[in-house]
């Protein structure tokens, strides 16, 4: 298939691209590079021994995204990752978010929809269940989400599902992912946040690399296991794979998968993990609760699992033996 991959060159974008790319798929990266470089393409070609094409190109730029649709007329389908991600910037900065994650969503759409291309895979986030019980299931109702970010996920899924209802040809696959971690094991491909990074796993990488002094645990009081807070942390090679299991499946209208491992991970099982599997020190103490955070989420993976055939295979020894490797080899 010859699939369109908008900020293919980002975290789960690049990886995406490479089992893409591995599973026979001809990939078109569209990359405005606002959080992402130009040296992605170059480490996606040593991978795979493919070079995709790529455009420069930012997504809520409607004449610019056409230009693309024009020299490539035929593409099997899309996957949407061109966003802004950082939760605590989206506070910040709403309307900045809003526009960026809400008019390309729409400007991609229907771009879709004038050149014939039905297939639309959509990366969404668990954030998009808000606070209830997990484990989350995709059938359940959503709630209100505590960020402008989140917003933009919850509000790009009923975008595309409206355009699904109106256009009957077009189907669209809504993707929750639960926390995307690791990294490619060849050290070349990674998650390289500009500045201090904000989630867990680059913030515990930089203090590996003692580029940063210590970790700061938010909160050891929450009612898990041992206090600290429980998520679904995901490898991103297998992230990645469920992406071309949703895109070479044939739907209609929407579709919604959480792509988890469907396992809840403390805080502190990630750092004695990071420490014991890359045997070294992580400094830490523990912090007041981060506002907003969750005690605890994870997914119910069965439906991917039924319906796409897919299930996350890597471990947690892997993600952080991947995360750490990235950094002491990618030479970024
Ligand atoms: C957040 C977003 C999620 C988004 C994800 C990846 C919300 C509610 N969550 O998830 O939508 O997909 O980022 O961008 O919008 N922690 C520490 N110390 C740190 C950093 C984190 O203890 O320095 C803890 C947090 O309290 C939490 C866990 O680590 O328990 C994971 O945090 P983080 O990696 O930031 O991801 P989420 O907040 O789960």
């Amino acid at each position: 298939m010859k699939i369109l991959v908008t900020g293919g060159l980002g975290f789960i974008g690049s990886h995406t691209c490479v089992e893409l790319i591995s599973n026979q798929h001809q990939v078109v990266i569209v990359d405005n590079l606002v959080n992402s470089k130009p040296e992605v393409l170059d480490r996606i070609e040593k991978i795979t021994g493919v070079r995709p094409v790529f455009f420069p190109v930012d997504v809520t730029e409607a004449l610019a995204l056409e230009s693309v649709f024009a020299a490539h007329p035929h593409f099997d389908g899309v996957i949407h990752f061109a966003g802004l991600k950082a939760v605590g910037e989206s506070v910040e900065k709403p309307i900045a978010y809003y526009y960026n994650n809400l008019v390309s969503t729409m400007v991609l759409a229907e771009a879709c929809l004038s050149h014939h291309v039905n297939r639309f895979i959509f990366s969404s986030s668990a954030t998009v269940y808000g606070d209830q019980p997990s484990p989350y299931r995709e059938d359940m109702d959503l709630k209100t989400t505590s960020n402008p970010y989140g917003e933009t996920k919850a509000v790009s899924e009923r975008i595309l599902s409206d355009v699904a209802k109106a256009n009957p040809d077009f189907s669209a696959t809504l993707l929750r992912y639960f926390n995307p971690v690791g990294a490619h094991p060849s050290g070349l491909l990674g998650e390289d946040p500009n500045g201090i990074p904000n989630n867990l796993m680059p913030f515990v990488s930089k203090v590996a690399r003692r580029e940063l002094p210590k970790l700061k645990i938010f909160g050891n009081d929450y009612p898990t296991p041992d206090g600290t807070g429980v998520r679904d942390y995901i490898h991103v090679v297998d992230l990645a794979k469920g992406h071309v299991k949703a895109v070479e499946k044939r739907t209609s209208g929407v579709s919604i998968y959480n792509l988890g491992t469907g396992k809840g991970i403390s805080v502190m099982e990630i750092v004695k993990a990071y420490a014991s599997v890359n045997d070294i020190d992580i400094p830490y103490e523990i912090a007041p609760r981060r506002s907003g955070d969750l005690a605890s989420y994870y997914a119910d993976a069965t439906k991917a699992k039924d319906e796409l055939g897919w299930e996350a295979e890597l471990t947690l020894a892997d993600m952080v033996r991947d995360a750490y490797h990235f950094e002491t080899v990618s030479g970024k």
